[in-house]
């Protein structure tokens, strides 16, 4: 189930960023304030067990353009599928608050996540050089999201235009 985040998933999703990332980490200070007072949206996946993964979608005042600050996956839920919906879920998180593309920074060497963003849809349209701490270069990319459909915005769709899966 794919649902916003609130400050009682600080804990799990402290514990998946650690086991997610090596470097560049989100900190737990960081979750706290973008969980209350950032321009962001944080979206959880939850199993009866606990969290699989996370996106986190920052917005800028007066910018049509949203930012995938960050997702992850716990290992064991990999290749499931959950990456996919929970980008199609920032997405369509997005689109409500009127964002009219999205924006993200990928490592060069993460080979997985390019294809995730590939697929979805995302282009290559610059770098940052020396972006991580552990100096490797950012590949930026950017994809523009289409308003849903009129009928679906009148609500007299019996489905989503962009549903998660
Ligand atoms: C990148 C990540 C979010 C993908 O999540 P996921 O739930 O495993 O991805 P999905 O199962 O939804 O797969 C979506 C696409 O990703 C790609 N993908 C997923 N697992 C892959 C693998 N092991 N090898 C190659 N491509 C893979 C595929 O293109 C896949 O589409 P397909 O199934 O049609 O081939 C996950 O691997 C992760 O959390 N990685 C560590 C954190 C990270 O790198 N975050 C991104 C920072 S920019």
């Amino acid at each position: 189930m794919i649902r916003p985040a609130n400050l009682s998933d600080l804990d799990a999703l402290v514990q998946l960023e650690a086991r997610c990332f090596d470097t560049d980490r989100v900190s737990r200070r960081s979750f706290h304030y973008l969980l209350t007072r950032g321009h962001a949206m944080l979206l959880v996946d939850e199993e009866h067990n606990g969290l699989c993964g996370y996106a986190l979608i920052r917005f800028q005042a007066r910018s049509a353009r949203a930012r995938l600050y960050s997702i992850a996956i716990d290992h064991e839920h990999r290749s499931r599928g959950i990456g996919r919906a929970l980008l199609t879920a920032a997405e369509d998180t997005a689109r409500k608050h009127g964002a009219s593309s999205m924006r993200l920074e990928i490592r060069k060497d993460n080979h997985v996540a390019a294809r995730l963003y590939g697929k979805m849809g995302y282009q290559p349209f610059g770098t940052y050089l020396n972006y991580y701490a552990d100096h490797m270069d950012a590949l930026r990319m950017e994809k523009t999201l289409i308003p849903p459909a009129p009928a679906a915005m009148t609500g007299n769709a019996t489905q989503p235009a962009h549903g998660v899966t």
